[in-house]
Parts: C-alpha cells; structure tokens; sequence
C-alpha cells in the first residue's frame, strides 16, 4: 500500500500567491503517488473567524479554490473537518494524554499571550486537535510548511505517550516540509501573508488584479537606467509564472535600461493571468455548481469517516472504554 498523505488547510482568508506556491501546488501533486486526504480545517479556524457568514464563504471558496487549482476528488479525498465527528472525539482521548508543558510552548498561543491577546481554551489546546486530524487516519505523511513542524512533533509525542500508556494504538507520522525556499513575495517586498496586508489574491477579478500588481513597491530607478531585476519583487514573482527562457528576456531588459517598472508589471500580469487561465475557467465553472461541490465534499467526508471510525473504535477500546475491541 502506498503511505497516507493528509494536510489540512485552514479557511481564515481567501488563497493567495502565496499559499499556492508555497503550499497548495505541493499538496495537490503529492495526489498522483499517495493515498491523500485533504481538508479544510473550519474547526481550526473558529479560533479566529467569529463570524458565521465568513466562516461559511472562506470554507467553501477553499473547496472551490483547491478544485479549481487540480485538487482531483477521484484521486483525493477533500473534505471539511467538522464533517467529520470522529475528530472532537478522537481530541478528546489524546487531550487526557497531553501534558500541559507541551501546549505552553507552542507558538499559535505563546505568540499571543506574549503580545498580550487573550488567548481562548481553543487556541490553547489547537495542537490537539490538530493532532487528532493526522492520528484519525494513520496518516504516514504529513506536508506542512516549517510553521507547522512543531506541531507534528507534538502529535508524534502524543501517539507515543498513548501508545506507552495503552499499547500500539496510533502511527507514528512525519512531516515533509514543503519547499519554502521560494518565499513568495507581497506588494511591499517582504514575505507574503495575510496579516502583512500585502496580498495578491489567486483568484482576484483581472482589472484588480491588474491594479494590485501595479502597486507593487518598487524603487525610483528612472525609466532609462540599467535595473536589478534579482533585487526586484515584481521579477522575483515573474519567476514564478515564466519559464527559464522567459525569465532570461525579461532579466535582459531590466538590465539593458530604458524600460519602466511599468512594462514589468505588465509582463507580471499577462503572465500571472496565463498561468491561471484555466483554473479560473474551472473555478468559475464550479462557482455556478455548488451542489455538485457539496457533493465532491459529502463523498470525501464519507470516505475520511470510513477510515477514522475505525481509528478511533480502536482507541477507545485501547483505553477501556467500548465493550468490544474491535
Ligand atoms: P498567511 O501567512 O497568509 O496567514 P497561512 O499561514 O495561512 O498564510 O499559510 C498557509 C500555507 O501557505 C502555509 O503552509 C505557508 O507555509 C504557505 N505560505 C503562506 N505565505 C507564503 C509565502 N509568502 N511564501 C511561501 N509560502 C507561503
Ligand atoms: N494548523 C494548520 C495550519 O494552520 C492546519 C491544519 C489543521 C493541519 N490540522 C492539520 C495541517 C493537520 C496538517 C495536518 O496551517
């Protein structure tokens, strides 16, 4: 059998350059070689969206995003995590096995209590839950971007210490760290991300699109004089979208002098629409068939509980609490 790959992303926002880049492309080609469940973690995200309406929107925009970006539901399993009751369950079993030290530092809450945010019991215990997500489904492979590493480690000390106390219950999985070397860059140059407010949407209504990336930063160099293009955000995103050939041309131009940092966007913006062309296509496509995507997110729910029911009438009756082992 081929090993298990499962990730979650959470639904706190529109998707971004970033996110694609840097995690979702990795997620999505991963489906062709391994058994994949992906989801979309909403019970995560209710540490930090309040509010019903946009909670519901951001879910079922990712699940319309992921589809759109190549995410095959015949080769993977997407669904939403609060589609799956086996996980409160399984939480709270590992929650009885987690000693406290372990949450204190770990970052999602330090970082607020440092900044002086009142943090919930939510936001506290969130690596549990998270732990719960990997363990409900004997997950071999984790992929996460490093700022998630430290929560695989917690889960792999809480499969451990469950499976000291009441024998071999969990897998023991592991993470793949996604190759974050291509830090995507936001509009002001520093690293892309929604709290920075440097965003460039993936899905952005072109004319937008095209304004947002004409307000990407850029230095005063005169139309005239030789430009760096390996100093520059605007380049450093062409890269993205162009081939090596294509990223020759351009760097060519920077370099010769004589062409605006307007020109560049231009090309960034032509680029960035091809590359997306057809996603956008199937997106919209998928946008006007809500029930067919309820129905891809009902059948990978489906699928998922299949699998964590087992796990988890395997760890209650590990620790003594159904009649039967099973
Ligand atoms: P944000 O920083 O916008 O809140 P998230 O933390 O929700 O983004 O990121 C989700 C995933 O996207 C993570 O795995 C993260 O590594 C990846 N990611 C986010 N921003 C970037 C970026 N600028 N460059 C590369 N990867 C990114
Ligand atoms: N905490 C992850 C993030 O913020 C999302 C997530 C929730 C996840 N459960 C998971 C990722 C399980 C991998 C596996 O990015």
């Amino acid at each position: 059998m081929s090993p298990r790959v499962l990730s979650g992303i959470q639904p706190t926002g529109r998707f971004h350059w970033g996110n694609y880049f840097g995690a979702i492309r990795q997620y999505i080609a991963l489906q062709d070689h391994d058994q994949a469940f992906y989801f979309i973690a909403d019970f995560h995200a209710l540490t930090t969206v309040r509010d019903p309406k946009t909670l519901r929107g951001f879910t079922q925009d990712a699940a319309i995003d992921l589809l759109a970006l190549g995410l095959d539901p015949a080769k993977a399993a997407l669904f939403r995590q609060s589609d799956v009751p086996e996980i409160p369950e399984l939480t709270w079993l590992l929650m009885t096995v987690t000693q406290m030290h372990l949450l204190d530092k770990c970052h999602a809450y330090k970082d607020k209590k440092e900044k002086g945010i009142a943090a919930d019991a939510g936001l506290f215990t969130y690596p549990v839950l998270m732990a719960a997500d990997i363990l409900a489904y004997d997950s071999d492979i984790v992929p996460v971007g490093q700022d998630q590493v430290q929560h695989i480690e917690v889960t792999r000390d809480l499969a451990q210490r469950f499976n000291h106390f009441y024998g071999e219950t969990f897998v023991l999985p592991n993470a793949k760290v996604l190759d974050t070397t291509a830090k995507v860059p936001g509009t002001d140059g520093e690293k892309m991300s929604k709290s920075y407010g440097n965003i460039i949407e993936l899905f952005m209504p072109p004319k937008k699109l095209r304004k947002k990336i004409m307000s990407i930063k850029t230095d005063s160099t005169p139309m005239e004089d030789p430009k760096d293009p390996e100093t520059c955000a605007v380049f450093t995103l062409y890269k993205l979208f162009s081939s090596e050939e294509q990223q020759a041309t351009l760097a060519e131009r920077y370099r010769a002098g004589g062409m605006g940092y307007g020109e560049a966007k231009q090309t960034l913006y032509e680029a960035a629409m091809e590359y997306f062309g057809e996603a956008r296509e199937r997106r919209a496509d998928l946008e006007q068939r809500p029930d067919d995507v309820e129905q891809i997110l009902q059948d990978g729910a489906a699928r998922a509980r299949a699998k964590a029911g087992k796990v988890l009438a395997r760890a209650k009756s590990a620790c003594g609490l159904s009649a039967r082992p099973s």
